[in-house]
């Protein structure tokens, strides 16, 4: 077994059955210390609703902790976040102006100031109206000159960021960073928001058994070899992927 990068999203990926999530750590715990195995989370919480879980759930500490759905990262809970990575996040970001616009649509329901970042600003929207508001909105923003993403998860929640922030990217920075090749990352996911992760290189994908329609739909547009369905739900999903792809033995 070699040194790999571990990345995976929290809510319903890595998190949702204690027990497997049990076993998991473990195996981590022992790869880090044996082969200097690195482990990333992404999540779309704060840092503040991170360490919420933190305190429910036991969640092995992190290398790097992406927050915000990719436009944060920290290296130790209390530190500021990474500043090369924010200034990548600042150049051509306008909150006001995302947050104007954003207003005139009555179908957006703001979510609570926990959750609205620097660059990050997330509404709660039904899926009944989601395909038109998005398409309204997403027209607006560029009308107005705004280079921003549109990240819709779970049916319900909405995130505005940066253009060139998501989970992907952060990701790819780190990796990058510290120098571990696409084949030897595995990237974890179940929703909307984690999409990024799978579409930037050969980054070896499990979508955990309990995926939503939304990013199983994605998968189906975009067959890869190099990504993984998994049949458990949850870190099982995430135990059986890593044995596929030789991560464990
Ligand atoms: C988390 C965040 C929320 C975000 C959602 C989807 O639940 O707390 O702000 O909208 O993830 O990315
Ligand atoms: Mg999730």
């Amino acid at each position: 077994m070699t040194k790999f990068l571990f990345v995976s999203d929290l809510d319903n990926t890595l998190v949702g059955d204690d027990q497997a999530l049990e076993e998991l750590n473990q195996k981590l715990k022992q790869h880090r210390q044996e082969y200097d195995t690195k482990i990333v989370y992404t999540t779309g919480r704060s840092l503040t609703l991170y360490q919420q879980l933190r305190d429910e759930k036991h969640l092995l500490t992190p290398d790097a902790l992406v927050t915000a759905v990719g436009t944060e990262i920290y290296y130790h809970v209390g530190d500021h976040p990474d500043p090369t990575w924010s200034e990548q996040m600042a150049s051509g970001w306008d909150r006001e102006t995302v947050i104007n616009t954003a207003s005139h649509f009555a179908d957006l329901t703001p979510q609570p100031e926990t959750e609205q970042r620097p660059f990050k600003v997330s509404y709660f929207l039904s899926e009944v109206v989601a395909a038109d508001v998005l398409f309204e909105l997403e027209d607006l923003l560029q009308k107005r000159g705004l280079s921003v993403r549109l990240i819709y998860s779970g049916s319900k929640d909405l995130d505005i960021i940066p253009r060139r922030g998501n989970k992907g990217a952060a990701m790819q920075f780190l990796r990058q960073n510290w120098g571990i090749e696409a084949t030897q990352t595995v990237v974890c996911g179940d929703s909307g928001n984690d999409i990024a992760l799978f579409s930037v290189d050969k980054e070896r994908g499990i979508i955990v058994g309990n995926a939503l329609p939304e990013l199983l739909r994605w998968c189906e547009i975009n067959p890869a070899d190099y990504r993984y369905l998994a049949k458990s739900h949850y870190a099982a999903g995430i135990l059986e992927g890593l044995y596929y792809f030789g991560f464990f033995k």
